[in-house]
């Protein structure tokens, strides 16, 4: 037998072997350990494409796999629910090794999830955690809990009733404020909205903040999706509800950049934005370029920023893990419990930007240029 016969041969007992011990597809029942990056899938499911932020996730994770040798399959669900669940699902049968996914409704993917269990293919839930299922492997977000205390931190200081420091700011108040939160099938949102609401509570029990339509409870305050437009609608229905005695709202406690957005329009075609009635202190979160265009030129008060490429590298790190069948390093094996077990997890910090941060903590570190701080756009 010719030597380039046997090698043919040989290769192809190979592929059977691994297409047998893999069963449909190459997916992660095989022996990923030794294999070449090159023939490993990651299936990366991103929920949409209408906030910059996840566009800017999405992108980081493929950049980094790829980098490695991986091959990505990325999609993004345009915030539908089944269209996420065919997407995984579709992942699956193609052979994904290991899935990383951000979940649009963090209890919707359950069958999904034990799909892959029974392919022996890791999860990784990424930045939002998938609830109600045991086969989540691993998490990988940020300190969200610290998210919602830094939100509404950055509110009192704007307002001038802490310094950044923590100590006693000089103003007293009272200062008029409504509140906000995110999706409600978002775990996030809940930790987003305990942080805030426990740093703000001293505040409200003095009557230094008044929340002045008495909405208070996450249920009342909540937007579906995190849609823009519903928060945007929401503020115009209070203003019109309870800013109509010529009463003024001083600030606005925004979880995400997207709904500060929708907020800050209501205010300005209220007619907010001017000298003598100059817009709410607003807070939000991801630095997305529109806001840190909008904080720039004083219009939003803050952001939280969230390095997505911090994140995307740690959920690339437990991707390989897994690949390698070792159980990636958590630093927290407490706090995300998902109705049925603890997720083991790696948090990220968070930063705080104002106006002044923008440069040392957003243009220094190359997340964006000067010029597109400027424009209000990334390239
Ligand atoms: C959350 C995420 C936030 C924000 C929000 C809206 O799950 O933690 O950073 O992006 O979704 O997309």
């Amino acid at each position: 037998m010719s030597r380039r016969l046997l090698a043919a041969l040989s290769s192809a007992v190979l592929a059977f072997g691994l297409a047998a011990c893999s069963g449909e597809g190459a997916g992660g029942g095989t022996d990923t350990a030794g294999q070449d990056p090159k023939d490993l899938t990651i299936g990366v499911s991103m929920p949409t494409q209408t906030s910059e932020r996840w566009i800017a996730d999405g992108n980081s994770v493929k950049q980094k796999l790829e980098a490695k040798g991986y091959k990505v399959a990325l999609q993004y669900a345009g915030d539908d629910i089944p269209t996420q669940s065919q997407q995984v699902d579709q992942m699956i049968t193609q052979g994904a090794d290991v899935l990383i996914i951000a979940a649009i409704d963090g209890t919707a993917l359950t069958s999904q999830l034990q799909a892959a269990a029974d392919k022996k293919i890791p999860v990784i839930a990424y930045d939002r955690l998938i609830r109600g299922s045991k086969n989540v492997d691993f998490y990988v977000s940020f300190d969200n809990f610290k998210v919602g205390v830094a939100q509404a931190s950055a509110l009192l200081v704007a307002l001038g009733l802490q310094n950044k420091d923590g100590s006693k700011g000089a103003k007293t108040g009272p200062f008029n404020v409504e509140l906000f939160a995110g999706s409600l099938d978002d775990n996030n949102a809940h930790f987003f909205f305990n942080g805030a609401m426990q740093t703000l509570k001293p505040f409200i029990d003095n009557g230094s903040l008044v929340v002045k339509s008495k909405q208070t409870a996450i249920e009342q305050v909540a937007i579906l999706r995190w849609q823009q437009e519903t928060a945007q609608k929401r503020m115009e229905d209070l203003l019109t509800s309870t800013y109509n005695d010529g009463s003024k709202v001083s600030g606005v406690l925004s979880p995400y950049d997207g709904l500060s957005r929708g907020i800050i329009t209501a205010l300005q075609n209220a007619g907010y934005g001017t000298a003598a009635n100059p817009i709410p202190m607003v807070t939000g979160q991801d630095a997305e370029i529109a806001s840190v265009k909008l904080i720039n030129d004083g219009v939003q008060s803050s952001t939280i920023f969230k390095d997505t490429r911090l994140l995307a590298e740690q959920a690339v790190i437990a991707a390989e893990a897994f690949l390698q069948k070792k159980q990636p390093q958590a630093n927290d094996t407490k706090t995300y419990e998902n109705g049925v077990k603890v997720v083991p997890s790696y948090l990220l910090p968070v930063q705080t930007v104002y106006k002044d941060d923008i440069k040392a903590v957003l243009i220094d570190s190359g997340y964006y240029t000067a010029a597109e701080v400027a424009a209000g756009q990334a390239k």
